[in-house]
């Protein structure tokens, strides 16, 4: 007999992993309580340092619903405001990106240093009316690792990243993301909360059926044996976890380009040609404000999600190769992001397509396969616990 309704007994909630109920796919109000309990906890992607080369250079990026602004200071350091003016709360930066020596704001045009400080207040001297250094940006934490730069919108300081991600020092000094630039980024706008996003984003269970040209080039089978390798490593502790590896090339490819050919002809950091015959791969993986970066031997690439209302998700593609590599002569940007983003509209078509059912009074949490879907269940589970 077709099932209508739950059919689920205890018995099976005590013994098989479920999805979470729907409102925690379509509630505004969930939304808004993830800004507490999930997105102001932990470490954000923001951007990498190649994009934001000169002092004062800064660029806004949007986060559950709030407006970020990071920018590289006149110290060389980054920095991180909200984009909320001190004085009546007007949005400080219009423009998504360029290049200040301070902020000034468009209402009464108070001016902020670029660190977030107050700097001056027209017809209001500094300590006659108030002391200017009560009355700066809210700030989030910043933390640049190997050339990308995270932030935090927690108020109490959070375990550093180089401490966090202390065991992909060796992974990372190989690669050396620090020493790449920017090639290009793309932003897709994706009818779907971002937990789905992620849930697609973290198994491969779909990728057989869904993705003929990262199957061309991606050891499916063995990536999906590595997730589970990867998860079995980790501590399950904390507020976040971590995936710890990159998309496995099938034998012999040497990059992730749509015939497996290398991508760019200068190698990232101390790769040779040898570890590109050997298919290098590497990755770091940040949950549950997701990012994932996959290192190859001469290019890398990072995706992140940027969750913009109950069911409306941003996700970041951007592409790196080696800071001294030209384009048109050492690489092509269409080969560099063919098969990403081909993968990528192929998800987005099974995000919208998923939120559409869970949208549905009809829908109901299926069972997660722990075996097959083990990322999907470490995330889950996570979730539940910092959800509360
Ligand atoms: Fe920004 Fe008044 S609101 S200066
Ligand atoms: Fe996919």
């Amino acid at each position: 007999m077709p099932s209508t309704t739950d059919l689920r007994t205890r018995e099976d909630e005590k013994t098989i992993f479920f999805l979470l109920d729907q409102e925690y796919y379509t509630s505004q109000e969930i939304f808004e309580r993830e800004h507490d309990r999930i997105y102001t906890r932990d470490w954000i992607y923001a951007a990498h340092v190649s994009q934001l080369p000169r002092k004062g250079d800064y660029l806004m990026f949007r986060y559950g619903g709030e407006e970020i602004v990071v920018v590289r200071g006149d110290d060389d350091q980054f920095y991180a405001n909200l984009n909320v003016c001190r004085h009546r709360g007007y949005r400080l930066c219009e423009e998504e990106k360029g290049n200040v020596r301070s902020f000034v704001c468009g209402y009464h045009q108070w001016a902020f240093n670029l660190d977030g400080s107050l700097k001056r207040v027209p017809q209001m001297p500094d300590g006659v009316y108030f002391d200017y250094c009560k009355y700066g940006l809210r700030t989030a934490q910043v933390e640049v690792w190997h050339g990308l730069i995270f932030v935090c919108l927690a108020e109490e300081k959070i375990q550093p990243l180089s401490e966090r991600l202390a065991d992909f020092e060796g992974m990372a000094a190989r690669f050396a993301p620090e020493r790449t630039k920017l090639a290009i980024e793309k932003n897709y706008l994706i009818q779907g909360n971002w937990k789905v996003v992620v849930d697609n984003a973290m198994e491969c269970y779909h990728c057989a059926g869904n993705h003929k040209s990262l199957c061309a080039v991606v050891d499916v089978p063995g990536l999906m044996a590595d997730i589970k390798h990867w998860l079995a490593d980790e501590t399950g502790d904390g507020p976040t976890n971590l995936g710890v590896g990159g998309m496995r090339l099938r034998e012999g490819m040497q990059s992730m380009s749509h015939d497996g050919s290398l991508i760019c002809e200068k190698l990232l950091g101390t790769l040779t040609m040898e570890d590109v015959e050997a298919g290098a791969t590497g990755g770091v993986m940040m949950v549950p404000n997701f990012s994932y970066s996959a290192f190859y031997a001469d290019h890398w690439w990072n995706i992140a999600i940027r969750p913009k209302s109950a069911t409306e998700t941003e996700l970041l593609y951007s592409w790196f190769v080696r800071e001294d590599a030209v384009e048109g002569e050492d690489y092509d940007i269409g080969k560099l992001i063919e098969v990403g983003d081909n993968t990528q509209v192929e998800d987005n078509v099974l995000i919208e397509r998923t939120q559409r059912g869970m949208n549905s009074r009809y829908f109901l949490p299926g069972p997660i396969g722990s075996d097959v879907e083990p990322a999907l269940y470490d995330f889950v589970a996570n979730y539940r616990k910092n959800m509360g």
